[in-house]
């Protein structure tokens, strides 16, 4: 008998959550800091296309909104194809007090080894400020920032840095020197 496409999304989702390491799920189930990143990462890994019915059920399981998860699709899919090119992407993973609060520490491990495991060449440094505080934890791929408060990851493409209204001074920190 054949599945409907909704139990398809279901089935293919509990393949990548078998495969995923410890921790990204408590005990009872809850989704911790940075799951919904880390399936979705997994996801793309596994060369899975995100279509509806997975994002649905990726959604559902980690307890976020759909607009939110492509948001997070987003994310994912600029590491992994940064992880192309011949040389390796810079990341930046700001350690900022903010950031720390916000759980960067907790986040900043699992997103590496999904990463890794995915086979992305990527050189990974600790920084200590983007200037994206108050969104953070955020996260810098080669000059794009990337930033994940409350599990929702949103793309700062920084035209709002040269606009009059930006929130922070053009002297900040946003561009650290990586070397
Ligand atoms: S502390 Fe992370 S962006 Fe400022």
């Amino acid at each position: 008998m054949e599945q409907d496409s909704g139990a398809r999304g279901s089935a293919e989702l509990d393949r990548v959550l078998s495969a995923l390491p410890p921790g990204v799920f408590t005990e009872d189930g809850s989704p911790t800091l940075g799951a919904a990143l880390l399936v979705v990462s997994a996801c793309r890994a596994r060369g899975l296309i995100l279509d509806g019915d997975l994002l649905d059920a990726i959604a559902e399981r980690v307890g976020v909104v759909h607009d939110v998860i492509r948001d997070i699709t987003r994310f994912a899919d600029a590491l992994l194809a940064s992880a192309d090119s011949a040389a390796p992407t810079q990341v930046a993973l700001c350690r900022g007090v903010t950031c720390t609060m916000h759980g960067a520490e907790r986040l900043h491990p699992l997103l590496k080894s999904v990463m890794q495991r995915a086979g992305a060449a990527h050189e990974y440094k600790d920084v200590f400020c983007l200037s994206q505080c108050e969104y953070g934890p955020s996260i810098m791929v080669g000059k794009d920032i990337w930033v994940t408060r409350a599990r929702k990851v949103v793309e700062d493409r920084r035209e709002w840095r040269q606009g009059d209204s930006r929130p922070v001074p053009v002297s900040d920190t946003s561009a650290p020197d990586l070397d």
